[in-house]
């Protein structure tokens, strides 16, 4: 049975990729810090899959801890999830980012580098794009430079991996996610936003339970074709068994390159108040909300064009925006 390390594994996409490896006969060993999850995300796996992944809490910043790690765990691939990811956050705490997302990401490198290890899935974001010049997305698209410190290390953490393939010989792929949503079928995991939430969906849910008074709809004045802006949001269940293809990809050797990227959204864009009407349709709640300025920093549209990763990683979204956000108001009601 190969043995799989998930940096970040109790995270929101770290958990349901771990069921999901987990669902596909892999054995899982958890690196997390706790810094953005509680423990009890460890049982909840558990009681998905009857299985409890072997976890140890450590932070990737220390390089003698991660070196500790690898003396006593062999692994045969490393999906590397943990870092920080708050947008607006990255920008008041430049060096905290840098040190986290790139710090942790080089000690990685180096334990596979020095220990002959292979098979590394970086957690992109398809913030690496900026605003594109055309739409759909395909990976064809420039790098744009970053609007966010967050959305720099993505880019420069991509960097790192082409260069350290090249140069040790390492099989590598980053994936490019869009906007992940949703909750696992069986409601026992899903987005714990610590805090007033930045992301759409879980403010539309907390909006949903009473939590906050009204949704901000962060501006209408985009050239977009009800003027609110729009995303790719893909179930996080399919976006977990996009790293399972993409691990399955480099063990079986059929990657193409040292160093390959790849889009993963559903191809579909849904703007703002597409998603409010989504949600009320698959809630049967009625949202408050109010139309607001634009919010600082944002983009007017991005979605994948998913050809290149349905073909090369065998892979395609299979669940609707509606059950991504009917799973999303179940957990929610859980909380
Ligand atoms: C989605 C849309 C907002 C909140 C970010 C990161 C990206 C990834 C996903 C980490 C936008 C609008 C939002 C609200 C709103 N994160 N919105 N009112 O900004 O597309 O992407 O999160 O990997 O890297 O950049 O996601 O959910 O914040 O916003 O109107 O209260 O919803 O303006 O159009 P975003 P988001």
């Amino acid at each position: 049975m190969k043995k799989i390390l998930v940096t970040g594994g109790l995270g929101f996409i770290g958990s349901h990729t771990v069921v999901e490896l987990q669902n596909a006969g892999f054995e899982v060993v958890i690196i997390d810090d706790l810094s953005n999850t509680t423990i009890g995300v460890l049982d909840k796996i558990t009681e998905i899959t009857g299985t409890k992944p072997d976890f140890h809490q450590i932070d990737l910043r220390v390089k003698n801890d991660v070196k500790n790690f690898f003396e006593n765990n062999k692994v045969d691939g490393i999906i590397h999830f943990a870092a920080f990811k708050a947008v607006g956050e990255s920008m008041h705490k430049p060096l905290d980012y840098y040190e986290n997302n790139l710090g942790a990401l080089v000690y990685l490198l180096q334990e596979m580098r020095d220990r002959k290890l292979d098979n590394f899935i970086f957690s992109s974001s398809c913030t690496v794009y900026g605003q594109a010049d055309e739409l759909p997305i395909t990976e064809k698209a420039p790098v744009k430079t970053a609007e966010s410190v967050y959305g720099n290390t993505k880019q420069i953490g991509e960097e790192i991996l082409k260069d350290a393939s090249k140069a040790h010989n390492l099989n590598i792929i980053a994936l490019r996610y869009f906007n992940p949503i949703g909750a696992h079928p069986s409601i026992k995991i899903g987005e714990l936003p610590l805090g007033v939430p930045q992301n759409l969906i879980p403010y539309i849910t907390q909006t949903a339970a009473g939590m906050r008074e009204e949704l901000s709809v962060f501006g209408d004045d985009y050239d977009t074709p009800d003027g609110t802006a729009v995303r790719d949001y893909i179930h996080v269940v399919d976006l977990a068994k996009a790293h399972i293809a993409a691990l399955e990809r480099l063990i079986n050797k059929n990657n193409k390159k040292g160093f390959e990227y790849f889009n993963i959204g559903t191809g579909k864009g849904s703007s703002v108040l597409e998603v409010i009407k989504a949600f009320e349709k698959a809630s049967g709640k009625t949202l408050n909300y109010k139309i607001v300025p634009r919010r600082e920093g944002d983009i007017t549209a991005a979605y994948a064009d998913t050809t290149i990763a349905n073909k090369e990683l065998n892979w395609k979204t299979e669940k609707t925006l509606e059950e991504a956000l009917g799973s999303s108001w179940k957990w929610q009601q859980q909380q």
